[in-house]
């Protein structure tokens, strides 16, 4: 049977699993937001020490390959909970992959690490503080922790029309980004932090969660809607005046 917990995680696990094909072609807001992150971990460059780099969450690599193109130097390990997404990149990268429930916290090897980055993966975890607070002890002096995550806020639209049909929202609830960030702050001397707000066109309720799906994200830890409550949460959802609102903290800061 396993734990609530358990369950959940490999609820994740299985939904990922379901949409890894069209994971790297689908997952355009994870892929911009790589992007940004590389672009802000760049100065960081030659001020890196050495020692173990990785990307926690990796998923089909998106993070990792931006980072390899503007830092120098060792390639990230890619942590994953989901093999079917660490099988969408090619070698050589697959030698840098390990199969790891983060979960658990972070195995023996990133002890000391040089560098932890994370895009969109925090959000899943059990406890989203207790493991960034694990990822910043594990960094040495100097090491830098490059996150990015999804937190609180995003969705409204979602909210307020379950509210408004008088159905359960079925989100995963997001982590509070001030904790977090107080988190982070307490061991890292913060180079940047900022909660962007990212909006998409609102095409509708059910392309909305078709495209939650498509990219295996629709695990929650909330009931699944009956047909019936579906139905009344479409009838509900608003038109395309009203965006699709991502709020994501983005952080850039290294262990004093
Ligand atoms: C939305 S994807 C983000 C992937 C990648 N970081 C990106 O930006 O494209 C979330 C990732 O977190 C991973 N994940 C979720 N729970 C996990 C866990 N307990 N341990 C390890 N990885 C996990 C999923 O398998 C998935 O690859």
């Amino acid at each position: 049977m396993g734990s609530p917990e358990s369950r959940f995680s490999a609820q994740v696990e299985r939904c990922f699993s379901r949409g890894a094909s069209a994971y790297p072609r689908s997952a355009t807001l994870q892929a911009a937001v790589a992007m940004r992150l590389a672009r802000l971990a760049r100065p960081l460059d030659t001020a890196l020490p050495s020692g173990p780099r990785a990307d926690l969450g990796a998923g089909s690599g998106l993070l990792s390959r931006a980072l390899e193109t503007q830092l120098t130097d060792a390639p990230l390990l890619r942590l994953d909970a989901c093999a079917a997404l660490l099988e969408q990149e090619q070698p050589p990268q697959r030698a840098l992959q390990r199969l790891w429930d983060l979960n658990q916290g972070l195995p023996q090897e990133l002890e000391g690490a040089a560098l932890l980055a994370s895009s969109f993966a925090l959000q899943w975890l059990e406890q989203p503080a207790l493991q960034l607070s694990g990822w910043c002890k594990a960094l040495r002096p100097g090491g830098a922790l490059v996150l990015a995550v999804p937190c609180s806020g995003s969705f409204q639209i979602w909210h307020h029309t379950a509210e408004r049909a008088g159905v359960p929202c079925s989100a995963l609830p997001l982590p509070d980004p001030t904790t977090l960030l107080e988190t982070a702050a307490a061991p890292l001397a913060l180079h940047h932090y900022q909660l962007l707000r990212f909006s998409r066109p609102n095409r509708g309720a059910r392309a909305f969660l078709h495209q939650i799906k498509t990219i295996g994200a629709q695990a929650s830890p909330a009931a699944r809607l009956q047909p019936g409550q579906l139905r009344q949460l479409i009838r509900h959802w608003p038109g395309p005046e009203h965006a699709i609102v991502w709020h994501v903290l983005v952080l850039v800061g290294q262990k004093r």
